[in-house]
């Protein structure tokens, strides 16, 4: 499973690319509002800073073709762009017309196998079910994505299945056992990934010990 960040910061990008983990950065509206600055400055810092795949949203959604438009400006940005668009029927029209193009998008805002479904027929190169969302609506996103790649799987779709909305270490977990292809992981829960107080306390044993036999060590010499 590869691991994306979800976020709009370059400074959160650039510490979890430092950890060699980082496959993919995933944005979104909401995202880039939270950074406060100019939208097009913020994507080329972010795609200047990680080569892997970088999911752009296009903002113009009051028709078919004004989201095809956006989408192919936001793929000339660079090469490893997805153009991420929602799902609804002017989304998957545009991204039909898009793929048919050779140029990669992701289909955001999935809620159910049924749409899920949708995005792979129309070659999506990535489709994104939102799982906390639905555990927030008191549904279960696990569920969900554990439908969305047994179908993927039966059916041999080769959109990659994107977990995203991701709250907690366990989703991430439950994401890799479910066979989802990408997470895409906010900051903080990368932070938490990472942490173990085993892995303190085992740190603070073996400087401690360390110590002892240099203190041993000066008393001998
Ligand atoms: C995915 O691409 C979205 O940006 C994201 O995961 C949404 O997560 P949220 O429900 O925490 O806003």
């Amino acid at each position: 499973m590869r691991l994306f960040l979800d976020t709009a910061s370059i400074e959160e990008i650039r510490e979890i690319n430092r950890w060699g983990v980082l496959k993919g950065v995933t944005t979104n509206p909401s995202l880039i509002a939270k950074e406060h600055g100019d939208p097009d400055a913020i994507w080329a810092e972010i795609l200047a800073t990680v080569d892997g795949d970088i999911s752009l949203e296009v903002t113009d959604l009051s028709s078919a073709d004004a989201m095809e438009a956006e989408g192919r400006k936001l793929a000339e940005k660079a090469e490893n762009v997805v153009v991420k668009l929602p799902m609804t029927p002017d989304g998957l029209s545009a991204g039909k017309r898009l793929t048919n193009d050779g140029i990669r998008i992701n289909v955001t805002l999935v809620f159910s196998p049924a749409q899920a479904i949708l995005a792979a027929e129309i070659g999506a190169y990535i489709v994104s079910p939102f799982l906390g969302r639905l555990d927030d609506a008191g549904s279960d996103g696990m569920a969900v994505l554990r439908q969305i790649t047994e179908i993927f799987a039966v059916q041999a779709y080769e959109t990659q299945v994107l977990a995203a909305s991701l709250r907690h270490p366990m989703h991430i977990i439950e994401c890799a056992e479910a066979g989802a292809d990408i997470a895409t992981v906010p900051y903080d829960v990368f932070l938490k990934l990472v942490r173990h107080p085993l892995t303190d306390l085992g740190l603070q044993k073996f400087a401690a010990d360390w110590n002892t036999l240099q203190t041993e060590l000066k008393g001998r010499a």
